[in-house]
């Protein structure tokens, strides 16, 4: 699409959301709002969008910079006509089409942004418009035809009279326009309405009184007009893009057993023969692997899931990477940069930070691992703890390959341990410890025969026992 420049209108704070947040800085299906919209302006193939922005900028100021967007700000909200004005002033010179978007319609796609562009160059247009035909058209501006077909005005339901607001065909916010004429009639708008605003629907009659023409395009699946005003609509939205998404998956291979209970963000890719079970949340920018089954109540964000991995009941994951064919879970944690190796099992209760886990390697209950890198074959014994941070600074630990950890071992890092090491339960390790040595760190156990008969028998009698008889003692001189 050489030559055409999109404008997003994005700078009404978006009132009736009830927010301390813009309207467009909402996430829909994991990402804001403005971003869906910028997305399908680039994926329609338009080289340029310019972001009219207002309040809260910053707050999509993310969105702007991956989009490599121009922003220009509102002042003050004037009305859509005054933003498209503000919007046109930062256009580059060479584009001779402008298409105008509303930030706050995240469900358009981009095969029908194609065919609005397509229809005002066919027609010889001043303008196309987007429209679709709702059930339920409260709210919106409605579209008035001309005899032949093409759009007579467009009124703002607050305008309209109860005649025009049976009208069911709408205005989607979404237009193609001629430059030239819209920047000689962006200026001519007045605010003489309802609301005082300058409104851009007013250039159709415009068009007209120039003798030109404005062509309708009816959108065939009346949800992409939708706008979003309300957290009602927000959630609306969101629940669309949701089975749209998760229709994807199931176009491409993926088993998704229960797909009203699943949630899965827009940026999300699954490999086929992946089962997915209910109650499952893939969360940005995860990636998940073939034939990987994700049992119940996981939530994986941010992560990479390798082929053939699993992931038992419960889980969370972030920011976490499991490679090819490891087990983990069930009720794992898995925090930033936990990388576990190939074929490796982190069991239940045991969550990992910021530690590499060999091919191989076993944790398979009640533990904790942190800042450690950890060979391959390591077996890791139940309720292992790395003590990892002093107050002050985090430290690490080092775990040569095939070492074995008994159960309750606490490492006091910095601390490294050689491969093939012993560690026998119970230990508290605060010395390195050579390769293939043992290292025990414990109290000798002392036994004191018929202590209990003789200091605590109430506890043998609480417990059903019969109280032994002691062997006669010599009495002391
Ligand atoms: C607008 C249309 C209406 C259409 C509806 C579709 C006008 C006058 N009305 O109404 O015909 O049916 O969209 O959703 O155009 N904005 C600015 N600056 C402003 C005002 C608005 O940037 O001064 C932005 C908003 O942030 C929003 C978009 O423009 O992203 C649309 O504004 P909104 O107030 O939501 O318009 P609607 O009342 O929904
Ligand atoms: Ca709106």
């Amino acid at each position: 699409m050489e030559g055409v420049s999109a404008v997003i209108l994005a700078a009404g704070m978006g009132k009736r959301m009830k927010s301390a947040l813009p309207k467009v800085a909402h996430p829909v299906l994991g990402q804001p709002m403005l971003w869906h919209v910028a997305r399908l302006a680039a994926a329609a193939g338009i080289p340029e969008i310019v972001f009219v922005l207002g309040h809260g900028q910053e707050k999509v100021m993310d969105t702007v910079t991956r989009f490599g967007g121009k922003v220009v700000v509102q002042e003050r909200q004037l009305g859509t006509g005054d933003a498209a004005r503000t919007g046109l002033s930062a256009v580059s010179p060479r584009a001779r089409e402008v298409v105008v978007l509303s930030g706050d319609a995240p469900l358009l796609r981009p095969k029908t942004l194609r065919a609005l562009v397509a229809a005002r160059r066919k027609g010889r247009a001043a303008a196309s418009v987007l429209t679709g035909i709702l059930p339920d058209p409260s709210g919106y501006g409605r579209v008035v035809r001309s005899p032949d077909g093409t759009v007579a005005r467009i009124v703002e339901e607050r305008d309209a009279d109860a005649s025009l607001r049976r009208i069911p065909e709408v205005n989607s916010g979404t237009y193609a326009f001629d430059r030239a004429f819209l920047a000689r009639n962006l200026p001519r708008l007045t605010d003489v309405n309802a609301q005082r605003e300058y409104y851009l629907t007013d250039l159709v009659v415009q068009a007209l009184e120039e003798g030109k023409v404005v062509v309708p395009v009816v959108a065939a699946d009346p949800d992409e007009v939708r706008g979003i005003n309300s957290r009602r609509e927000l959630a609306e939205a969101t629940a669309i893009l949701l089975r749209a998404k998760i229709g994807a998956l199931l176009d491409a291979g993926v088993t998704v057993v229960d797909p009203g209970r699943t949630y899965v963000e827009t940026e999300v890719s699954v490999g086929t023969d992946t089962l997915i079970e209910p109650g499952v949340a893939l969360l940005g920018a995860t990636r998940i692997g073939r034939g990987v089954r994700i049992q119940a109540g996981c939530v994986v964000e941010n992560s990479i899931v390798e082929d053939g991995a699993r992931l038992q009941p419960y889980s969370v994951l972030s920011g976490a990477r499991v490679r090819k064919g490891a087990i983990v879970g069930p009720f794992a944690r898995l925090r930033p940069e936990a990388d576990i190796g190939e074929g490796a099992h982190i069991g239940n209760f045991v969550e990992v930070k910021k530690s590499r886990l060999g091919k191989g390697t076993k944790a398979n209950h009640l533990s904790y691992i942190g800042d450690s890198l950890v060979g391959r074959k390591v077996n890791i014994g139940a309720g292992t703890i790395t003590c990892n941070y002093d107050g002050i600074a985090k430290h690490t630990t080092v775990i040569g390959d095939g070492v074995f950890v008994g159960s309750d071992t606490q490492f006091v890092a910095p601390v490294t341990i050689g491969k093939g090491a012993l560690i026998g339960a119970g230990a508290t390790i605060v010395k390195d410890v050579p390769p293939y040595a043992l290292a025990l760190s414990r109290a000798e156990q002392k036994v004191l025969a018929d202590w209990v008969t003789r200091k605590k028998p109430e506890l043998l009698t609480k417990a059903g026992l019969k109280i032994p008889r002691l062997p006669k003692k010599e009495k002391p001189k």
